[in-house]
């Protein structure tokens, strides 16, 4: 699938826990100007519904687990993120949904942007109509 990727960090850990460098450009491929977290998510709830046209993302869980499924208009995944050194890139144009979040699960976003609504595209077929355009030519 275009425009993702699992990102592995560099993980020191050891008897005194476990401690995840993240550097701008070095370990995540953009500039970071936003992060947010997202968590206390009731399990039975999901999320996203959406695709950025834009942006690029690093969403780490760093405790518990939650499953995201991707779509490129073409094809769908589900990854799911259990790990605190295991990374996902989502670039432009791809969906997401995200559920089954356990508890205590703490799902940290790193942005390449500040937040702009108008970057996203939370209409289904919309998206549909746009990824088509945006990946028909690749
Ligand atoms: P949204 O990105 O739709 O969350 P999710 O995909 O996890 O369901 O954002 C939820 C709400 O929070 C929406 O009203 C926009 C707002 N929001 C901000 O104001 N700033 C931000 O950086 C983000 C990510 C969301």
């Amino acid at each position: 699938m275009y425009n993702m990727g699992n990102i592995r960090f560099k993980d020191i850990s050891g008897k005194a826990g476990c401690l995840v460098p993240i550097e701008s450009k070095r370990n995540i491929p953009f500039d970071i100007k936003r992060i947010y977290y997202i968590t206390q998510v009731p399990n039975e709830i999901r999320r996203g519904f959406h695709s950025h046209r834009q942006l690029h993302q690093v969403l780490l869980c760093l405790n518990g687990s939650v499953k995201i499924k991707l779509k490129d208009g073409n094809e769908e995944l589900v990854v799911e993120l259990n790990n605190c050194s295991e990374g996902l890139y989502i670039g432009p144009m791809i969906w997401r949904e995200m559920y089954d979040f356990t508890e205590g699960c703490v799902l940290l976003v790193m942005a390449s942007e500040y937040y702009d609504e108008k970057d996203y595209i939370r209409d289904y077929e919309e998206y549909l109509k746009e990824a088509k355009q945006f990946f028909g030519t690749k």
